[in-house]
């Protein structure tokens, strides 16, 4: 067969795997040979990308990095909705609509309203050419790239009878359980957790790296079809299209005929919201009939033929019984109130997030109030406030700790910080030992053996106070414990020696330097090559490299003049660490601070390959260009708009040929 055929073939069959997968939830295939296919597929497109095609499943694992949005003004205003919180609300609408439409029968389709992010999405004959969020309702972020990852965002429409030109809106979110178990994954490779699903989402759409927007387990739920031909003649149907278009729906959507329906409807998911996979924070009720929508109208902000009915946000009034102050790795101090158990959307509360001093004083939390809780987005609920004419008498106001409940140092509060923090960071337990289980975590050095547990153990025996100290165990000590034995001792060794051979991106991460995270690190890594280069930036030169901003640049800084760091850092390097990238000696930094578009074909490698070959050498990779790109690498077939751009901007062409000679000289 020819790759031709193999890659019409492939994508095929990846296309529909994709789809019952993730819309249908009914795979035929396992992940395995579903990867096989992939691989395969990619392998081939990387061979011949002339021939992938503009829906291939390989655009769904990102890749393209891009700087900024571009801005997209909407073919039609994203409006948004009326509110209402009572039936009395909905039955002035009911009236004010049955008015305007002067006596004809119309139905309400009511579905399930999405706490997550809007998003509008462009098909040209069939194939998806935009994905646009919200923004201000009239332009938003043109995030085509990040859109094209989500599994449930067609890249082709399936079945047949889509007009020429569609735009399907609808709503970007995270499955509850998903979310869950993202920080899960999160809090074991020592990332802070995310506060709830919809900011996660936002979030996400917003990120300039693809690649990561898909492995967060984003779902796209459409719910409404604008075109300019009639395909349809009521919303119900238009929904009934979308799904032969290979959409998933929520299938929350029902007709209602009479408002003794729609009460019915609000009823029963009143109660078994609580119970979904994602979170809604109400009901959408719509005119079905979409010739009535064109005669209703709309006002400046919203349609006259819709409504969202909100449900009030989730409540329960309990007990304030203490405040504890938890110690985080970082120093920070986090106040949560333990609560009298009380049953709030199907789970018993015990404790409450107080987040800081400010809110514990905007609160006027005394012991013993009385207090209203509410489980908004965040995985714990939050005290939103005091019953204040149910204060017992004499009951004394909660006062913010002065010093750390671990260590007893005097807390400060750094200037411009709602936080406080224990700056006793080589003597404070919890700092100590949060920081060794972070530099050992599964996205740092991964050192099998030392979870939590036995990192509290060594801490508190006294064996350990650095990470760096990890390298100086020795089989006795840790066979004189409680809880080790031979194999477990040798086992731990062996993590810790294993260690030794992380990159040294992951042991950047692993120092655990506030404002560090994994990705910065990689960044970082790959601009310095060393931490011997990294150590000698100045403040000024660290904030020239891409990406990395002042409040980074200052912490690294700040870390490396704290006393003890360099001489952690000589030892960990005595120790065998890799403080270097390994293809130093191969890959100088030539392409240091340069950034460049790639278009076109290449002779001797395939577009992965010297993007590839750019990052190795310290550049940077652009999917589009603007006045600050370098150089335009343009190989056979660049695309001509591109080089009209690069022609304008005064942007350097080069070929093939001149980049291997630049970064070979
Ligand atoms: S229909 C006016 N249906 O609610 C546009 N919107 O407050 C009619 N939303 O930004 C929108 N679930 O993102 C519609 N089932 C649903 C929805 C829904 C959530 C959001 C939408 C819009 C916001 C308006």
């Amino acid at each position: 067969m020819s790759p031709q055929a193999r890659i019409q073939e492939l994508t095929e069959t990846l296309k529909q795997h994709n789809y019952r997968y993730y819309v249908l939830a009914d795979p035929i295939i396992s992940d395995f040979e579903f990867d096989q296919l992939l691989q395969e597929l990619e392998a081939l497109e990387a061979k011949h990308p002339e021939l992938q095609q503009p829906d291939s499943p390989t655009l769904r694992v990102g890749g393209e990095l891009s700087k900024e949005f571009p801005n997209f003004t909407h073919i039609r205003p994203m409006l948004s909705l009326g509110n209402s919180y009572s039936r009395e609300d909905l039955e002035d609408f009911d009236q004010s609509v049955a008015k305007l439409t002067g006596g004809t029968p119309f139905s309400y389709l009511l579905e399930h309203k999405f706490d997550g992010v809007s998003l509008s999405l462009h098909y040209e004959n069939g194939l998806l050419v935009r994905a646009v969020t919200r923004g201000d309702g009239v332009k938003g972020d043109e995030i085509t790239a990040n859109a094209r990852t989500i599994r449930t965002v067609p890249l082709r429409l399936m079945g047949e009878g889509h007009p020429a030109n569609l735009e399907v809106r609808g709503e970007v979110l995270m499955m509850v359980e998903d979310f869950y178990a993202l920080n899960r994954k999160r809090v074991a490779a020592g990332e802070s957790p995310f506060m709830n699903p919809r900011n996660t989402t936002a979030g996400t759409l917003k990120m300039q790296d693809s690649s990561i927007v898909a492995q967060r387990p984003l779902v796209f739920f459409a719910y409404s079809l604008l075109t300019e031909e009639e395909v349809a003649a009521t919303d119900a149907e238009q929904l009934a299209l979308l799904k032969t278009w290979g959409f998933r729906l929520s299938g929350s959507d029902t007709v209602c005929k009479t408002l003794a329906e729609v009460w019915t409807y609000l009823d029963k998911w009143e109660i078994g919201r609580t119970q979904l996979p994602y979170e809604i924070d109400g009901i959408v009720l719509k005119v079905n009939e979409l010739r009535l929508r064109d005669e209703l109208g709309t006002t400046s902000k919203f349609p006259r033929w819709a409504m969202a009915y909100k449900y009030k946000a989730e409540g329960a009034i309990s007990k304030l019984l203490s405040v504890d102050y938890q110690v985080g790795r970082t120093g920070k101090i986090t106040p949560v109130a333990n609560l009298e158990p009380v049953l709030l959307a199907g789970t018993t509360v015990k404790r409450a997030s107080v987040h800081n001093a400010d809110e514990i004083e905007r609160l006027g939390l005394h012991y013993d109030d009385v207090v209203a809780v509410e489980k908004g987005g965040e995985i714990i609920p939050k005290i939103t406030h005091v019953l204040k004419d149910k204060r017992v008498a004499n009951s004394s106001p909660v006062l913010f700790i002065t010093h750390c409940p671990e260590c007893s140092t005097e807390l400060i509060r750094p200037e411009g910080e709602v936080n406080h923090f224990c700056p006793n960071e080589t003597g404070c337990p919890p700092q100590i030992k949060g920081r060794i289980r972070h530099f050992a975590s599964r996205n740092a050095l991964d050192i099998d053996g030392l979870g939590i547990e036995i990192v509290n153990q060594l801490v508190d025996e006294g064996l350990i106070h650095t990470y760096a100290d990890l390298y100086d165990l020795t089989y006795d000590q840790l066979i004189a414990l409680e809880r080790f034995a031979d194999l477990s001792a040798k086992n731990l060794l062996t993590g810790i020696e294993a260690s030794k051979e992380q990159p040294f991106e992951r042991m950047l991460f692993g120092l655990g330097i506030r404002y560090v995270g994994a990705t910065v690190a990689k960044k970082l890594a790959r601009y310095y090559k060393s931490m011997e280069a990294l150590t000698s930036a100045t403040r000024e030169e660290l904030e020239a490299v891409p990406d990395i901003g002042g409040r980074i640049a200052e912490s690294l800084v700040d870390f490396l003049e704290k006393p003890g760091s360099r001489e952690v850092l000589q030892r960990l390097e005595r120790a065998g660490l890799q403080l270097s990238t390994k293809e130093k000696s191969t890959t100088p930094n030539r392409l240091n601070g340069k950034s460049f578009v790639i278009s076109g074909v290449f002779s001797e490698f395939s577009r992965n390959e010297i993007k590839k070959l750019v990052e190795d050498y310290g550049g940077e990779v652009k999917s589009s260009l603007s006045s600050k790109t370098h150089f335009l690498l343009a190989g056979d077939k660049a695309g001509p708009s591109k080089l009209d751009k690069a022609a304008s901007l005064g942007i350097t062409v080069i070929d093939e040929p001149a980049f291997l000679k630049m970064i070979s000289e």
